[in-house]
Parts: structure tokens; sequence; C-alpha cells
């Protein structure tokens, strides 16, 4: 086989077909079941996105009740993953008692190994509406604080932060939250979307396929970004003392430092687009608003001061998790969680993915080209 019939990393090969999002790199623009995921950030909650990416279309006000009655009626922490989490050492990472949560969530559904279309959107559902008591307990543990019970009066944005932080979040922290959710929750074959449908095409159960994913969206290539993101900011250091001016001179002088020891910064540049990411725009604009409310001008210089010294220099623009970890840390969640958060927002796609997959499944097995030593024999 001949070197340029190999496609590394598969750049640039179409798999197969998909309806449920559209990345168009040349518009930078990004299609959810046909809606522009900004107008979808601006206008509709969480939960009718979810409901949009599995069914493909938006709810009625009927199938949106029932499916927030469902949601609020299934958010407790499981005891089996209660049990199992309690079993892992604090300093793990957050995302192996993600995926340790799945895994067990899986093996403890009734419906764990039916995979017709009704059981497997059953248990879309199921974990959509499960998975949130495992990030905010996990980090409430970290923290050496009890568990706090879910309310069934908020919605699921609500709810989120009610269960992470034991107090009810304001309506501004709940809308910046609620958009992060809406633009995180699907983005085409990405690595880990990839790996829930290469999962699935064995057929594979969809706990399996959900776990794998969660294994891929961990590395900082993919959504451990948004960690690695707060963690540059915490090299460059935040000073809340500090004026917008001083933050971004230090953000820069840092860049132009990184950027010569040729170092890869994360929350910059995207295998799909290269003149921009199409959800950043909004996810800025949340950013701001968090700034705003909890009045950090400190944050915001040393968010530009990092993104014009990269344009400078590379002209590689940012992309999702750059704003987004800005926003989780100032709502309050320690670094290490934004990327289960990740997951709570992904479930949605990969579970959408998961479905389409099964529905026209191919198994997914691709060749190699063999460049080892030449045959050889034992003597
Ligand atoms: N920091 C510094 N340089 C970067 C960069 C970054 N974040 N992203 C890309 N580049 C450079 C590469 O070093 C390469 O330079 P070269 O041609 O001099 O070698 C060039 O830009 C092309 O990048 P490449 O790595 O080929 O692009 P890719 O499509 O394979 O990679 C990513 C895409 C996302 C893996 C890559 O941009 C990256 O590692 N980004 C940081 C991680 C991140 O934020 N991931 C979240 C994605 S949503």
């Amino acid at each position: 086989m001949s070197e340029e019939e190999v496609r590394k990393g598969l750049a640039g090969v179409i798999a197969d077909y998909t309806a449920v999002s559209k990345v168009n790199p040349e518009s930078n623009s990004l299609l959810y079941r046909g809606y522009p995921v900004q107008e979808l950030a601006a206008q509709k909650s969480f939960e009718e996105v979810a409901l949009l990416l599995w069914n493909g279309d938006l709810p009625t006000p009927t199938e949106l009740a029932d499916f927030e009655a469902f949601e609020r009626a299934n958010r407790a922490l499981d005891v089996r993953v209660k049990t199992a989490i309690d079993l892992l050492p604090l300093d793990c990472h957050p995302m192996d008692v993600g995926r340790t949560a799945v895994s067990v969530l899986g093996a403890a559904h009734p419906q764990a190994e039916d995979s017709s279309p009704e059981a497997e959107l059953a248990k879309a559902k199921s974990l959509f509406a499960q998975f949130p008591a495992v990030v905010a307990y996990d980090q409430r543990r970290r923290r050496n604080l009890a568990l706090v019970e879910p309310r069934a009066d908020l919605n699921y944005s609500q709810n989120f932060l009610w269960m992470s932080f034991g107090e009810e979040a304001a309506p501004e922290v709940v809308d910046a939250f609620r958009v992060s959710m809406v633009l995180y929750a699907e983005h085409s074959f990405n690595a880990s979307t990839f790996t829930a449908r290469v999962i699935t095409s064995t057929l594979s159960d969809l706990h399996s396929a959900v776990t794998g994913a969660i294994g891929a969206l961990k590395g900082p290539l993919h959504g451990g970004a948004n960690e690695a993101v707060m963690h540059t900011f915490d090299e460059i250091g935040i000073r809340k003392e500090e004026s917008r001016e001083e933050a971004a001179a230090r953000a820069k002088a840092w860049m132009e430092d990184a950027l010569a020891q040729k170092k890869k910064v994360m929350g910059f540049g995207h295998r799909v687009y290269k003149h921009g990411d199409s959800r950043v725009p909004t996810m800025k604009g949340a950013l701001d608003k968090m700034i705003a409310y909890f009045d950090r001008p400190e944050m915001l210089g040393l968010y530009d001061g990092l993104e014009q010294a990269m344009d400078e220099a590379k002209a590689i623009k940012p992309n999702l998790d750059y704003p987004a970890g800005p926003t989780y840390h100032l709502m309050g969640f320690d670094t290490d969680m934004f990327t289960p958060i990740f997951i709570a927002a992904r479930i949605t796609g990969w579970t959408a993915h998961i479905m389409e997959q099964r529905a026209a499944n191919s198994l997914i097995r691709p060749l190699s080209a063999y460049n080892g030593v030449d045959e050889r024999h034992l003597g």
C-alpha cells in the first residue's frame, strides 16, 4: 500500500452519513438537526435540545413536559453508583469516576442488553437524568462535603448547580451554564463520538459505547482541553486585584514565550474549523456575562491577552474549550470537574449517534499499512 493511501488520524476521511449535526468549516456554522446552534442556545432549554438531537425534531409541549417530569423523577444518585464512587480514591481523575459511574449504571439498567430503538432511547434519557448527580457528588466528596439531594422544583441546569454547591444559583449563572450545555451537546464525528460509533458498530450496548467515549473525551487534545485552559490561566497567575490591562500584558508575554518554545497551547486550534470555532462567540458571550456578574475584569484581560498573542503569532483561533474553562471556574467548579460537565452535555450527542449507527449499522473496521520487519522465520 502506498504512502498516499494512508490517511493518518483519518484526517479528511468521510466515514459515514449523519443527520444529527452539520459542521460547516467554511461558514463557521454548526447545525443540530438543521437548527443553528446559536439560535438554540439563545432560545431553548437543554432538555429541549436533548429531545431535538434524539428525535430529530423539537418536542411538542406535551413531549417536553413528559420528559421534564421523567428527568426530575430520575435524578437521584443510584445507591450502587454512590457505593462504587466511594470506593475510588479522592485523588483519581474525576473522568475516571464518570467512566466508572456510566459502567455501573449500564450493568444495573434493566434494559442493558435490549438494543431496540425504544430501549436505546429510554437508556439515553436515564443517563441524561442520572449523570449530573455523579459530577455534583464527586466534586462534593473531594471537598469533604455531603451529598446534596436533587430538587424536583428546579430545571436541569438549576438542579445541576444546586446539587454541586448546595445553594440556588443566580439566574445569570444558570443561564450561562445552560448555554454551555447546549453548545457542548453535539459536534458530528469528533473523536469521542466516533469511538461511541465504533463500539456500537460491533453491536455492543449503549452504556459500553458511552463508557468508551468518555475515555476518548478525557484526553487533552479533545475534551480535556477545557481543564488545560484553566491550568494555563493558573500558570500565568490569576490576580483578582489586577486591572484588565495588566493581566492582558502578562498573558501576552506568557503566550509569546510558550510559542517560542514551540508549546501547544490548549484551547486553540481545531481539526475541522481552521478560521474559528462556530460555538466560540456564543460561549464568549456567556463568559462575558459571568465576568460582569462576578466583577472579574482581570479574567477578561488574561483571556484577551492570550487570544491576541496567538492570533498575531500564528493566526490560530480559540475553540469552545477556551471560553468554557474560565466560565466554569467563575461559577465555582473545580478545574478537574470541567470535562465531566462536558460528559453530561455530550451524553445527548453520543446517544443520538449510537441510535443512528445502530439503525443503519456497518462494522467499523479500517485497514492498516504494515511497516514492521519483513517476514522472517524461527530458523
Ligand atoms: N497551539 C500551538 N500550535 C498549534 C495549536 C495550538 N493549540 N494547534 C495547532 N497548532 C499548530 C501545530 O503545531 C501545527 O504547526 P506546524 O505546522 O508548524 O507543525 C499547525 O498549527 C497545524 O496544527 P495540527 O496539529 O496539524 O492540527 P490538527 O488538525 O491535527 O490538530 C488539534 C487539531 C485540536 C489537535 C490541535 O489544534 C491542538 O492540539 N489544539 C490544542 C488542544 C485543544 O484545544 N483541543 C480541543 C479541540 S476542540
